[in-house]
């Protein structure tokens, strides 16, 4: 901003403070705050770029786009956090790490609430494509005590890159929950994870080839992971050797989420007799460690 002459710069920051003393009255002390620190860093930003009108109108446009693009099925403003870093950062805010407690990444825009229960052993796939992988754990403590009784959300794409919500219709496949046993341990059937690239066909996606990034997101599985006095996990686990960890389309990977899944021919003895015929299967061990509920505090900076 070196060569905006002192006057016009003077009115620029002057402006700044009218509007952030506009929201001094307000009731809600983080609202004001919110509010406050919104505006000054937005003035910042269009000051530092010396954005055109063109720009602000063609911003406009793209900000409406995506609010046309959403709907109950297809959630484009989180996409744009996701892929702006914005939902990374804001869940490693709020999930510090704690002692020895499992990592958490981002939600995505497939959650669904209320999916199927399913038993100790059973199959979420209900169908989805892919190959079977059996994923298999303990959920414990922090001090090592296992949690029986925790419920595990699990969900993830199918082999075509496609959740079920995203078929059609209201078909329910490839997610479903269950509980952690008396000894906190719990297995099921998913599939093998594999990668596909968060929906590119509305404005995020022109946004993404404009910018030249992929929109392609490492292979994973879904978890969220609740029990009576902890901290709820929402996690992934991705797959040792993807070669798109290193360029997650939102960021999501972390170091410790990635596990060895291992790859069984077809003729392999599954490890609960399982019969798959001729189709190869992998498996996966997930050891999840779940924070206290009131666990905020970096054990180490
Ligand atoms: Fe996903």
């Amino acid at each position: 901003m070196a060569d905006v002459p002192a006057g016009q710069a003077a009115r620029e920051r002057e402006l700044t403070e009218i509007v952030v003393a506009s929201f001094a009255s307000t009731s809600d002390p983080r609202l004001r705050l919110l509010m406050e620190s919104l505006t000054r860093h937005l003035h910042a930003f269009l000051r530092e770029v010396r954005l055109t009108e063109a720009e602000w109108k063609q911003a406009i446009g793209f900000l409406t786009e995506v609010g046309h693009m959403t709907d109950s099925q297809r959630q484009e403003f989180i996409l744009l956090s996701d892929v702006l870093g914005a939902s990374m950062q804001t869940i490693s805010m709020n999930n510090e790490a704690y002692a020895n407690a499992t990592e958490a990444t981002v939600l995505g825009p497939f959650f669904v609430a209320g999916a199927p229960e399913i038993r100790q052993g059973g199959d979420i796939a209900a169908g989805a494509s892919g190959e079977p992988c059996w994923v298999e754990g303990a959920v414990t403590g922090t001090d090592g005590v296992p949690v029986p009784g925790a419920r595990i959300d699990v969900w993830e794409a199918d082999a075509a890159g496609q959740y079920d919500v995203q078929y059609g219709g209201d078909r329910t496949a490839a997610r479903g929950h269950l509980f952690t046993d008396d000894h906190g341990r719990y297995g099921f059937w998913g599939l093998t994870p594999t990668p596909y690239p968060i929906p590119h066909d509305g404005p995020v996606g022109k946004l993404l080839e404009a910018v030249g990034r992929s929109p392609m997101r490492a292979s994973h599985l879904h978890f969220k992971v609740s029990a009576d006095g902890k901290r709820t996990l929402v996690t992934h686990i991705f797959v040792r050797g993807d070669e798109l960890l290193s360029h997650d389309a939102v960021f999501g990977v972390r170091e410790s989420l990635v596990m060895d899944f291992e790859r069984h021919p077809a003729a392999r003895p599954t490890p609960d007799g399982r019969e798959l015929g001729d189709r190869p299967w992998s498996s996966v061990r997930f050891d999840i460690v779940l924070a206290p509920a009131a666990g905020r505090r970096l054990k180490q900076a």
